[in-house]
């Protein structure tokens, strides 16, 4: 397995959305245990295919963040097939480092996609988890959690991100 590296907000990969996977092969299979390995040595808890430069819709995510022990999975194809009841709660990305934010998100989700052996799977998830789920679909839309802020306010954010981009290349 290897570390895979992790695209920051200003590529425009991050603005793609992702492509249905029609084929799970070999590649594909090796491709998720690198995004796992590389989600948890990040102190992430999701990890999204176009965070690191691929366009495949899927992504990896720890069901047991809820239980506080780990369940990486991954899903592929997904699609978030109910929602209820919205909640604010403080949000961040591994391709926005450091920066965090108070997002809107539902409490609860269900969503469905395809495991490694093609067959369906199904989560119902609440509270982190179901957040999550929702900051995860956003990137294979080629979406960014500040995308619903205000402007003046997700302005700021960028500021901030470009500073601390800074200041780690200096
Ligand atoms: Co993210």
């Amino acid at each position: 397995m290897s570390l895979l590296n992790i695209v920051n907000c200003l590529d425009p990969i991050l603005r793609k959305k992702c492509q249905r996977v029609d084929n799970i092969d070999d590649s594909l299979i090796t491709l998720t245990e690198d995004m796992i390995e590389t989600m948890y040595d990040s102190s992430g808890l999701g990890l999204a295919a176009n965070q690191i430069g691929r366009t495949s819709d899927l992504f990896v995510i720890d069901v047991g963040i809820e239980q506080e022990k780990r369940d990486p999975v991954v899903i592929i194809n997904p699609v978030i097939t109910a929602s209820e009841d919205e909640v604010m709660g403080e949000e961040g990305c591994l391709s926005i480092p450091d920066i965090f934010a108070e997002i809107k998100r539902a409490q609860h989700v269900e969503v469905k996609g395809y495991d490694l052996r093609g067959n369906e799977v199904r989560y119902e998830a609440e509270g982190f988890l179901a957040r999550a789920f929702q900051h995860e679909m956003d990137h294979l839309k080629g979406g960014l959690f500040w995308d619903n802020l205000s402007k003046a306010k997700r302005d700021m954010l960028k500021r901030k991100f470009k500073k601390k981009l800074k200041e780690l290349q200096t």
